[in-house]
């Protein structure tokens, strides 16, 4: 019997985090731990624990900190990953340890320079030790989809032989079509699985093709009952299978998987709001379920059916996702009425943080008129990160042709110092100013700039990863002012 019950595991704070540029703070996964939490994830893969002291401090402060969701983190096969892992997760209300090695010859080869026995031998200890500490063990074949069929299986039913709970088939490069991955998760669900009731197959995709949430959903017919992924499906290259994909295609499409899922969809757009917040990836417009023009009409034709019924071209509503909550405050709303759209947003701010907020409100929404809930959680954002040294106290541009100069003027530690700098444009002309005021030599990794409302006089948010003496940073700033704005959120970046 395949149980009806499918596990999401979602894996944005490992996998998505190994996305090149992204470094979340300890306290920033905590933050979207919590969120993965309101959106009814099972499991939450904090990291990858043995990986550095700032993500094993992640892990652990995750597994204090979350009460309802699993807690796995990531180890390869050593007893010293292992033990890692579990002194990160052994404080959580459930805990997995996930253990992973290589399985194709190409990976043995060239990556781990070992044979199929030492792989095997590994795989053994590997998942025996980690039984010892942790009843809930997973168990991931990397490289799976190019691993040789029979090795595949002789390993996976090594792992279960030892206690793995959850056996995990990546397709780690993206190869897959969807027919490759059923067959082969079918070997798996009849081979390795056989009649335990107590083993779960996995799926954990890749999207180098395109096809993750394709090869994932596949999978659920052929006996998966879990599906790895990471929302706005962030990960290594081409990213992961997108968790909010998944969820909403599963609830939408009960009709073919008939399987059930814990997650609370209205906490869909908020999350993936949260993770493009923290981690700087942009979620592009017409992205699934959560772009911005996920659920816009433009033709005549689509509005004007739209407008007679929605689902002449809707087949999930914006709000099953919590894409219209919105609040908006005007130039006139007073501190009252600034703390209760807080209090509805569940964001609670220490007197100085609450003070720092209204101001920069006021300051907007003078000029801007009234504020909309995406501008007035970018404004928190703002403050939450900025307890800074260094702060910007004015910055005036001039552009000509093909040169730029800029005058910047910082306050470092409560003295204010004036810099003239040029550039090949403004932008380049003011941080090369600050960088000369902080003798500063970080590199500008990336730069962008998103409105994050309409119109002429549309807020801007502006976002910085630098490379400060080898250490990713990210500074994000609003403004109504791109020169302005492109500073702060250079100084926030300089200022972790
Ligand atoms: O892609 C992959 O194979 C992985 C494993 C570590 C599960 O991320
Ligand atoms: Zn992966």
């Amino acid at each position: 019997m395949k149980n009806d019950r499918l596990i999401i595991f979602d894996t944005t704070l490992r996998d998505g985090e190994q996305s090149p540029g992204i470094a979340l703070t300890p306290n920033e996964k905590l933050l979207i731990a919590q969120q993965l939490e309101k959106l009814k994830v099972d499991v939450i893969e904090a990291g990858f624990a043995a990986s550095s002291p700032g993500d094993w401090e992640g892990v652990n402060l995750i597994a204090k900190n979350i009460k309802n969701s699993t807690i796995a983190s990531l180890a390869r096969c050593h007893p010293d990953d292992i033990e890692q892992a579990w002194e990160a997760i052994k404080v959580a209300n459930n805990s997995r340890i996930h253990v992973f090695t290589s399985t194709s010859q190409i990976h043995m080869e060239h990556m781990l320079r070992k044979t199929k026995e030492e792989v095997l031998k590994d795989a053994r200890e590997s998942v025996k030790y980690a039984k010892k500490l942790c009843d809930n063990i997973e168990f991931s074949a990397q490289d799976a989809t190019r691993t040789d069929k029979d090795f595949l299986i002789e390993v996976l039913k090594t792992a279960v032989e030892e206690g793995a709970t959850t056996i995990n088939v990546p397709d780690t490069v993206g190869y897959a079509t969807p027919k490759d991955y059923l067959e082969l998760l079918t070997s798996v669900y009849d081979e390795v699985k056989g009649g335990n009731e107590d083993v779960i197959i996995s799926t954990h995709c890749h999207n180098d093709l395109g096809l993750a949430v394709a090869n994932s959903l596949t999978a659920i017919t052929a006996g998966a009952r879990q599906i790895e992924g990471a929302i706005n499906g962030i990960g290594e290259r081409a990213g992961n299978t997108s968790t909010e994909e998944i969820i909403m295609a599963i609830k939408t499409r009960q009709d073919q998987y008939g399987v059930e899922i814990n997650a609370e969809t209205k906490e869909i757009f908020e999350t993936s709001r949260l993770v493009s917040k923290l981690t700087g990836y942009p979620v592009q417009y017409n992205k699934a379920v959560v772009g911005k023009n996920a659920f816009s009409h433009e033709s005549g034709i689509h509005q004007h059916g739209f407008l007679r019924n929605r689902t002449t071209y809707e087949i999930m509503s914006p709000d099953s996702v919590g894409q219209e909550a919105k609040i908006v405050l005007g130039k006139h709303s007073g501190r009252a009425g600034f703390k209760d759209a807080l209090k509805k947003l569940n964001i609670d701010l220490d007197e100085v943080a609450f003070n720092s907020s209204f101001e920069t409100f006021k300051k907007i929404a003078d000029r801007k008129g009234e504020i909309v809930e995406s501008e007035l959680l970018a404004i928190i954002g703002q403050i939450e990160n900025s307890l800074d040294k260094t702060k910007l106290v004015s910055v005036s541009v001039n552009s000509k042709d093909d040169f730029a100069s800029a005058k910047v003027t910082l306050n470092v530690n409560g003295k204010e110092i004036t810099k003239e700098s040029t550039g090949d444009g403004m932008i380049h002309a003011a941080f090369t100013a600050v960088k000369n005021i902080l003798n500063s030599d970080a590199v500008l990794i990336d730069y962008r700039v998103e409105s994050i409302t309409k119109g002429a006089d549309a807020t801007a948010e502006i976002v910085t990863i630098i490379n400060d003496k080898n250490l990713m940073k990210q500074g994000r700033a609003i403004s109504t002012d791109v020169v302005h704005g492109s500073v702060e959120s250079f100084l926030k970046a300089l200022n972790k």
